[in-house]
C-alpha cells in the first residue's frame, strides 16, 4: 500500500517505520529539513527495549508533490496544525485516498473532512508511546493497542483492509464500531492529565501522588464525564475517573505532550481537550467552570512566551 504520514513527528515516525519495514510504500511527509535530510540520507532509526531497528526503505519529503497521490494518508500533525497541513498537502488525495486521524482531541475529523469531505476519514486511537531522539531517530516508549473505525460503526471492506495492513506490521490494531466513543474515551484522559501536568510541571504519575492535583483531575474528567453523557457517547470502560489514575499510574514516568509543549513554547492543544468540552457544555447549557480555568490557565502560559 502506498502510504503518507503527514506529520512525521515521533508518533508519525514510529507508524511510517513500522509499516515500512512490512514493505508498504511509506513516505513521511513534514517541514523539519534535517529531519527529512537524515532519513533520505542514512534512513530511520527506532530504538525501542528489544534492540534498535534500522530502517532503509522509507522515504521523506517537504513537499506533497514528490509523494503524489497515495493510498493512505496517516494525519500525526498536531491537532493545532490539522486544517492547515491538510489543505497545503491536499496533492497527496485522490479520490479514493483514506485519511486516517489517530490524533488527540476533538474537532479533527471536522477540519480534515472540511477540506477533502468527510467521505474518506476513517478514525481511532493509539495507545502507543514514542519520543523524539533527534533528527531521524525515535525511541519506541510504550508498546500499546491501535483502534480504528468507521465513523458511522459500519465494518467496511476498507477498514478491514487497513486493519490487516497495520496487523501484518505488527502493529496491533482492533476494528471498533464506536470510533467516537473510542475518541471521547482518549480524550477523557487527556483532559485529566494533559493540561494539569503543562501547569504544574508534574510527570503524568505524580498527579496523583498530591490530593490537590488529584482532586483537580477528578473535577474536570468529571465534568467532561458529564458532557459526554449528556451527549450519549458510550465510552470504552465504565469510569472515565478510575481510568484516567490508571493511565497515570501506566504512565508514570512520562511527561505528557502538553507539558512537552509549554517547556519547548510550542502552541498547545489546549483548545482540542479542555477547550473543547467548555465549549461542548455551552452548547448544552452546561457549566464546564474547571475546564474553563484549566483552559485559561494554559492561554494565558501560552501568551507569556518570550
Ligand atoms: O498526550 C499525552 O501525553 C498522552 O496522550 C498521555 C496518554 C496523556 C500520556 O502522556
Amino acid at each position: 500500500m502506498k502510504i503518507a504520514v503527514l506529520g512525521a513527528g515521533a508518533m508519525g515516525c514510529l507508524y511510517g517505520g513500522m509499516l515500512a519495514e512490512a514493505d508498504n510504500e511509506v513516505w513521511l511527509l513534514d517541514v523539519w529539513k534535517e529531519h527529512v535530510d537524515a532519513i533520505n540520507e542514512t534512513g530511520l532509526y527506532i530504538e525501542t527495549s528489544k534492540g534498535n531497528k534500522h530502517i532503509k526503505n522509507i522515504r521523506a519529503a517537504m513537499k506533497p508533490s514528490d509523494i503524489g497521490v497515495v493510498d493512505l494518508v496517516l494525519v500525526f500533525v498536531k491537532s493545532t496544525i490539522t486544517e492547515i497541513a491538510i489543505e497545503q498537502n491536499k496533492e497527496i488525495f485522490g479520490i479514493d485516498t483514506i485519511a486516517l486521524t489517530l490524533q488527540n482531541g476533538l474537532g479533527n475529523i471536522e477540519k480534515i473532512g472540511s477540506v477533502i469531505g468527510k467521505k474518506n476519514i476513517i478514525a481511532g486511537t493509539t495507545a502507543h508511546g514514542s519520543t523524539m531522539l533527534g533528527p531521524g531517530k525515535i525511541r519506541h516508549a510504550g508498546v500499546g493497542k491501535t483502534h480504528i473505525g468507521e465513523i458511522d460503526g459500519s465494518v467496511s471492506a476498507r477498514i478491514q483492509k487497513i486493519g490487516k495492513v497495520f496487523s501484518d506490521a505488527s502493529i496491533a490494531t482492533d476494528i471498533s464500531e464506536n470510533v467516537m466513543g473510542l475518541v471521547w474515551g482518549k480524550l477523557m484522559v487527556n483532559i485529566g492529565i494533559n493540561a494539569l501536568t503543562a501547569i504544574t510541571g508534574l510527570k503524568n504519575g505524580q498527579l496523583i501522588d498530591f490530593k490537590e492535583t488529584e482532586e483537580l483531575l477528578e473535577l474536570a474528567v468529571a465534568e467532561a464525564w458529564h458532557v459526554a453523557k449528556i451527549k450519549g457517547i458510550q465510552l470504552p470502560y465504565d469510569d472515565p475517573i478510575a481510568h484516567t489514575k490508571e493511565v497515570c499510574k501506566a504512565t508514570a514516568e512520562n511527561r505528557s505532550s502538553m507539558l512537552q509543549d509549554v517547556v519547548n513554547k510550542r502552541k498547545t492543544e489546549i483548545e482540542m481537550i479542555n477547550g473543547a468540552i467548555v465549549r461542548e457544555g455551552e452548547v448544552l447549557g452546561l457549566d464546564t467552570p474547571i475546564n474553563k480555568v484549566i483552559t485559561n490557565l494554559i492561554a494565558v502560559i501560552q501568551k507569556k512566551y518570550s
